[in-house]
């Protein structure tokens, strides 16, 4: 019986030994671990959001930024702009209605933005990945004259998308520039790369 009782004892220390080296066992895993997935501090800073002053920015101009390493543009809308924009004809356009969610719930429908007059759009072509242009003018001649109702154009292979980088029919690009999350800090200034919902 006292055996047993020795035994018991010793077997209470083994598991609660085994115990204890699994446990120190377990943190010398963890801390490298840890070390290793926290972002260093020029990835926080690559990734985060950033503000654009839009003052200065007149109707009819865009300016662009860089949030992730890719150009994001702003562009000042103008009346006229918009109601062109408005006016496409649907059955010209993929998806006029952003139905693919290549933006934020918050700037569904025609235009994609919080507010009419700035749109935010990533600057980078959905076919493979070219910059297009800024192209503006409507009635543009190598655009297809009076047609063009101003937009973008994806020099590359082609590619054309609208004011509100929503992309036409029948070009290489299957969908809708990209809209990243932003929000605005006050009338002027655009914070990109953080939803409304987090302000
Ligand atoms: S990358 Fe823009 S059309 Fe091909």
């Amino acid at each position: 019986m006292a055996d047993n009782g020795v035994n018991k004892g010793r077997r209470r220390f083994l598991v609660g030994a085994t115990t204890v080296v699994g446990a120190v066992g377990a943190v010398g895993v963890a801390v490298p671990f840890v070390a290793s997935w926290q972002p260093s501090a020029r990835a926080r800073a690559a990734g985060a959001p950033v503000s654009a002053d839009i003052s200065k920015l007149e109707p009819g101009q865009q300016m662009t930024v860089e949030w992730r390493g890719k150009p994001v543009w702003i562009v000042h809308r103008t009346a006229e702009m918009i109601e062109r924009t408005q006016g496409i004809d649907p059955s010209r356009l993929s998806d006029p209605e952003s139905t693919v969610p290549q933006q934020p719930a918050y700037v569904s429908g025609q235009l994609r933005s919080l507010r009419p007059e700035i749109g935010v759009l990533v600057g980078i072509c959905t076919h493979l990945g070219c910059s297009p242009t800024f192209r503006p003018e409507p009635g543009a001649a190598d655009l297809g004259g009076d047609s063009w109702p101003g937009g973008y154009f994806c020099p590359c292979h082609g590619s054309r998308f609208d004011l509100a980088g929503r992309v036409f029919a029948n070009v290489p690009a299957p969908i809708n520039l990209e809209v990243p999350p932003y929000r605005f800090d006050s009338d002027e200034i655009v914070v990109i790369g953080e939803d409304e919902e987090a302000a």
